[in-house]
């Protein structure tokens, strides 16, 4: 498999969990990696860790987004591969999903759950994808969810962040069909991380870096539009088409 040996990585959501997992991974086969989240103590951590530069950026702000990213470019050089991974449940950090129903969700927590897990990914690609496709190219994976395939009773609101960030990855793989940077996204089963409420954590059946495996993988080869399951360690993961290519 190609490394990541004179490339740049940029990854969001990269403090703790998938992302410093990948962070990890990629440093060691080469990339120099901007480790971009709003956890500053952890982040600072990650990119000390893997030989890279912080970034606090809320993925959620448009205008953080293009000062944070031509300050990487300045840094860095262009960027090759992002990793658009910053998410969150609709419970907090340590809290039982108990409280997360739809009835009791307040507007501003909703609003703060689709501002990092679609407004994140979108102003990320929005920010990304025109200068990648004028630079080197490359690719760009976007961290959603088992969730953004089937239903989940208990956090429909996540269900819907993550649903949602795969019709954009698909559309956009195929408005963006002949430029230089494929855009791609996984979809995780269970794994050991913060995020995961308290009744999920002995569920969990894979850790943050036997995820972070396949999220290299999928930037290093994987196909423009490709949406990746993986539900176990010990199983493969598998692409999920959708049901028929496209309206057009
Ligand atoms: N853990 C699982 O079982 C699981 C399963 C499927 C999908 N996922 C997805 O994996 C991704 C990574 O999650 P994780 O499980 O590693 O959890 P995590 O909590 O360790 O990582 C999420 C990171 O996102 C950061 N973040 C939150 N809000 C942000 C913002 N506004 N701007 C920038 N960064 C922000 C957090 O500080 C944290 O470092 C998420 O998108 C999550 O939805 C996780």
């Amino acid at each position: 498999m190609p490394g990541f040996t004179g490339k740049t990585l940029l990854v969001t959501g990269a403090a703790t969990g998938l992302g410093r997992a990948v962070a990890t991974m990629a440093a060691a086969s080469g990339a120099r990696v901007a480790v971009l989240d709003v956890n500053e103590a952890e982040g600072r951590k990650t990119a000390a860790a893997v030989g890279g530069r912080f970034w606090r950026l809320d993925v959620a702000d448009p205008s953080a987004w293009r000062d944070v990213v031509a300050d990487i470019e300045r840094e860095f050089g262009p960027i090759h591969y992002a990793h658009l991974n910053a998410g969150v449940m609709t419970q907090g950090l340590g809290e039982s999903l108990a409280g997360a129903n739809v009835e009791s969700l307040s507007p501003d927590r909703y609003r703060q759950v689709v501002g990092v897990n679609v407004d994140g990914v979108f102003f990320g690609l929005q920010t990304l994808l025109p200068r990648m496709n004028t630079a080197a190219g490359e690719a760009v994976t976007v961290t959603s969810s088992a969730a953004g395939l089937v239903p989940i009773p208990f956090d429909p609101v996540y269900a819907l962040t993550k649903h949602a960030v795969i019709g954009l990855v698909r559309s956009l793989a195929l408005a963006y069909a002949n430029a230089r940077t494929r855009i791609n996204a996984i979809c995780p089963g269970g794994f050991a991380s913060p995020l995961l409420p308290p009744e999920f954590r002995t569920a969990a059946t894979m850790s943050a870096e036997q995820m972070a495996a396949e999220v290299v993988d999928l930037l290093l080869t994987g196909a423009t539009g490709e949406t990746r399951l993986k539900l176990k360690a010990d199983a493969p993961a598998q692409a999920v088409s959708p049901p028929f290519p496209t309206l057009a």
